[in-house]
């Protein structure tokens, strides 16, 4: 199969990319840079440096491609509340033009890369598919639309679309600038000996999935048909504080704390139900909460 990643070149798609190869598939990447760069990409992988919002590009790219898998985004909630239209603009005009240039190009498959993040603050938990969406801050509203854009073609040109929604990734490779996720964060304070920034006294709870069983979701999905969502997760809520207490047991020493207090906006709990995946494609994520920060604290170290 040949498979289009738009946002390729990004953390979780450079693990993606690589997973896509191993399987035998024929990968092109199409990113623009913008938050990464092409050495992180696979070198089997074929590399187009575009935005998506370029329709002409991205048509003439898609043609032959069978699948898209759609990463391309900004990411940062808080930059987003700053600069609202900065990610209406990049996300779901993207989106938009992404749509267009596949209906041109006859490619009527998508898989797109969504997030906990749409549904707000969960009233129930694990959170389910059918739980009602919330767009608490304009990234989650970007999200909301893409999803909406993309469920919009399969009704009206029968794309096949898959929707993702991950929870909270994390491993080897995350390396955003500025970084507002916790754990990379916290690995980078702990391997510098310096306090951890942590906000509610580290009282939130997470579901944390590592970025190759994020990644391996992708390729279960690849042959779906109709118009699925599904959450990404591990089903297991981790409370920030043990995620701290693991590092120290990494680190061999006990990290030191930077009480950031409260954070507006923040929501306190939430984790997946990942059942409707499983039972889908028989995914489930394999590694668990110690072996992934090992991992990662790991590709810090070597860094
Ligand atoms: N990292 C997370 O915690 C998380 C959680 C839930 C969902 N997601 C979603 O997963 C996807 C990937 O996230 P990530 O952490 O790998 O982010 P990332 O910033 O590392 O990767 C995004 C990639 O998209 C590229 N890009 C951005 N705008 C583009 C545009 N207009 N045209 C072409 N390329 C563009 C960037 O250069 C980058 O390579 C995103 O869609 C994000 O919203 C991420």
């Amino acid at each position: 199969m040949k498979i289009l990643v738009t946002g390729g070149a990004g953390f979780i798609g450079s693990h993606i990319v690589k997973q896509l190869l191993e399987a035998g598939n024929e990968v092109v990447v199409y990113d623009d840079f913008s938050a990464s760069s092409p050495e992180s990409v696979d070198p089997r992988a074929s590399i187009i440096r575009g935005r998506v919002q370029d329709l002409k590009l991205l048509t003439e790219s898609l043609l032959g491609v069978d699948n898209v898998i759609h990463m391309a985004s900004f990411i940062a909630v808080e930059e987003s509340v700053k600069d609202p239209l900065k990610y209406f603009e990049n996300n779901v005009m993207g989106t938009a033009v992404l749509l267009e240039a596949m209906r041109g190009a006859g490619v009527k498959k998508i898989v797109f890369s969504s997030s906990a993040t749409v549904y707000g603050e969960p009233k129930s938990l694990p959170i389910m598919e059918d739980a009602p969406l919330s767009a608490a801050n304009p990234y989650a509203a970007s999200k909301i639309a893409m999803e909406a854009m993309c469920e919009s073609f399969n009704r009206t040109d029968g794309f096949d679309v898959t929707i993702l929604r991950y929870f909270n990734p994390y491993g080897p490779g995350e390396n955003h600038d500025p970084e507002t996720h916790a754990i990379p964060n916290f690995i980078k304070a702990g391997i510098k000996k310096e306090a951890v920034p942590l906000y509610w006294k580290g009282q939130q709870v997470r579901d944390f999935i590592y970025v190759g069983d994020l990644a391996a979701a992708h390729i279960t999905v690849l042959n779906l048909t109709g118009y699925n969502v599904f959450n990404v997760g591990t089903e297991a809520g981790t409370k920030i504080t043990d995620v701290i207490n693991i590092l120290s047991d990494i680190f061999g020493y006990t990290l030191k704390i930077e009480d950031l207090g409260e954070r507006k906006g923040d929501v306190m709990a939430n984790y997946a139900s990942s059942g409707k995946l499983k039972e889908a494609t028989g995914w489930v994520a394999k590694v668990g909460l110690k072996e992934g920060l090992d991992k990662t604290v790991g590709w810090f170290k070597a860094q």
